[in-house]
């Protein structure tokens, strides 16, 4: 059999451990479109209480979580403000604008974080020229930043700025648990700020898929609908939700390993000649690092990588990204940074 290659391309390439398996298995199920069944709802419950929301319904992926939060939160017309290396704004497709008809005002951040003050320049005057300004998006950790970690206090100022305004805010958490681990702030320390609060399972949680979106009665009630409008309704998911639920039982205090490995990482790399990175700046589990142009392109790199079984990702044209994971040890991650040290 060949060998599993090194795949440093992202989070969301772990395979399920044989106990999530069983833990999947086992699961007693029911049909969640018409509300029984009980491990989506064991799943629902725990999340909300993490998250101390009201409420939680569990979704298909993050982008559907990011997108229901959004279209539970605003009408067609409405403006975003954002963060312009966002998620919900450069990789979902234009959904905002597409199912929440929402124009976006951008912010060019620092790592993907913002102030306040940012926020306050962004909003439109109410004048009946202008889309009305209704919610902020926060993204942590942030994936093009390089898994920054917002500080709780500077999520803090922004939410007070955007309350300030009447404004309501969505925190895009696909990244939470990496975040909290790293900061040591509980989960619902950051929550508490925001309408509605998404996190994803399928990425360093290490389950197959699935994510959550969190908030008040009203609002998860709206997304549960729009949920089926966009036909993201599961049936027998407790398959999926027990996977989620092994997840936050076994996998979150081990992130910091995940935390561990990507500094590693970043600490090869920069000892490495024609490669460029901050270590200091690698807070999670994501590195993005540079390539010195004489020595040629991103995906040239990865090619190379990829002949010798390490996979990473271009992330444009002089930029790689690499993250760690559930199956990556930290053996395998200084068998990548030999490879490429090989390589350069
Ligand atoms: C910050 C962030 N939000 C949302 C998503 C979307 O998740 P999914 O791929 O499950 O749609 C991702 C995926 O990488 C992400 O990094």
């Amino acid at each position: 059999m060949p060998k599993r290659p090194i795949d440093l391309r992202s989070d969301t390439v772990t395979q399920p451990t044989a106990a999530m398996k069983r833990a999947m298995m086992d699961a007693p199920l029911g049909d969640d479109v018409l509300g029984d069944d009980p491990t989506v709802q064991a799943l629902e419950e725990r999340c909300a209480v993490l998250l101390g929301k009201q409420a939680a319904v569990f979704v298909p992926s993050g982008s559907m979580a990011n997108q229901l939060a959004i279209r539970s939160l605003t009408e067609p017309g409405d403006e975003i403000i954002g963060e312009q290396g966002s998620h919900f704004f450069q990789y979902e497709a234009g959904a905002f604008a597409a199912l929440s008809g929402c124009s976006v005002s951008l912010i060019a951040g620092d790592r993907g974080m913002f102030d306040a003050s940012d926020v306050l320049a962004n909003i439109r005057p109410a004048d009946q020229h202008f889309p009305v300004t209704k919610l902020v998006v926060v993204e942590n950790t942030h994936n093009a930043g390089g898994g920054t970690v917002w500080p709780v206090t500077r999520v803090e100022s922004v939410a007070a700025a955007a309350r300030s305004a009447d404004l309501r805010l969505h925190l895009d958490g696909a990244r939470l648990m990496n975040a909290s681990v790293a900061s040591g702030a509980a989960p619902a320390d950051y929550a508490r700020f925001f309408d509605t609060v998404s996190m994803c399972f399928s990425k360093g949680l290490g389950a197959p898929v699935g994510s959550i979106v969190a908030g008040g009665e009203q609002v998860i009630h709206r997304a549960r609908r729009f949920r089926k409008m966009l036909g993201g309704a599961m049936r027998q998911s407790g398959l999926l939700a027990a996977a989620a639920l092994y997840a936050l039982d076994h996998h979150v205090d081990r992130l910091a390993d995940d935390h561990a490995n990507a500094r590693l990482l970043a600490d090869g790399i920069a000892q490495l000649p024609r490669l460029t990175v901050d270590p200091d700046v690698v807070e999670t589990n994501i590195v993005y690092f540079d390539i010195d142009e004489q020595w040629g392109t991103s995906e040239a790199l990865c090619d190379r990588l990829e002949s010798r079984n390490v996979l990473m990702l271009p992330a444009g044209p002089g930029r790689v990204r690499a993250v760690t994971h559930l199956d990556v040890t930290s053996e395998q991650v200084a068998e990548a940074i030999d490879v490429l040290a090989t390589i350069v």
